[in-house]
């Protein structure tokens, strides 16, 4: 016998003792200890557990290997600080960094070419200071020209992360940035907000007043309806 009930779980043959009644689904009421789960894609990008997690939990206590779960695109316009690294533009990849932001559809709101100081480049990554790689890290963001970037848009912090891929090249899918143009963890060419909250952040780091534009891009109704 096999059902399908209403959260898309489905049962092949269920053993005897399986309890079937009417309430549920309009035809029958499965009760979930006996079901045999094959679940949904849907709870891949949430931490929210799916209602039949109890029965997960007990076969499998492993998380789902996925890329920033919690940064799933919200309704809310974000902003987000993309910086071309010193080896995407000593490589000659500007132009195609910010070329696959303005296809997807994102607004440029910030851009400049910009060598950055020790400090700053420490504050901006202030998070990783006990990292053993810290001073590499400074090095390679001090080691020459950067290009840095504020890009505005509903769920721009996810989807920017999406673009850009995993921070090992290696493991970064093909059609990402780092996926398609990278090689090493060290020389992964772009840097991207990982929350909304460190986009404004890192806007405020590396951008002064009156270097930020707000304008009105014309395709926008034909981006959002
Ligand atoms: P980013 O902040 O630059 O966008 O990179 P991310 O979020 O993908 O990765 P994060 O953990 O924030 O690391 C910041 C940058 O540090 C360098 N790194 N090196 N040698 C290492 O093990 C190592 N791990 C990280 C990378 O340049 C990484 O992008
Ligand atoms: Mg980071």
């Amino acid at each position: 016998m096999e059902v399908v009930c209403g959260s898309g779980v489905c049962v092949s043959s269920l053993p005897r003792s399986s309890t079937i009644t009417r309430s549920t689904v309009p035809q029958f009421r499965v009760s979930y200890q006996y079901l045999t789960p094959f679940p949904s894609q849907s709870h891949l990008f949430s931490y929210h557990p799916p209602p039949y997690a109890k029965t997960l939990r007990a076969r499998t206590t492993t998380k789902p290997a996925i890329f920033l779960p919690h940064l799933v695109a919200s309704l809310q316009v974000d902003q987000t600080y993309i910086m071309v690294k010193p080896d995407g533009v000593q490589r000659g990849l500007v132009g195609e960094i910010i070329s696959r932001f303005e296809k997807k559809g994102f607004k440029l709101t910030g851009l400049k070419l910009f060598q950055c100081s020790k400090e700053l480049a420490e504050e901006h990554y202030k998070d990783l200071n006990q990292k053993s790689f810290f001073p590499k890290l400074i090095d390679y963001i001090t080691s020459g020209p950067v290009v840095c970037m504020a890009w505005e848009g509903v769920g721009v912090v996810a989807s920017a992360r999406k673009l850009i891929g995993a921070t090992d090249p290696l493991q970064a899918e093909p059609g990402t940035i780092r996926g398609d143009l990278a090689v090493q963890t060290g020389r992964n060419v772009i840097h991207g907000s990982d929350s909304p909250e460190n986009g404004k952040r890192e806007i405020a780091l590396w951008f002064k007043e009156g270097e930020l534009c707000d304008w009105t891009p014309v395709q926008a109704p034909w981006l959002r309806e």
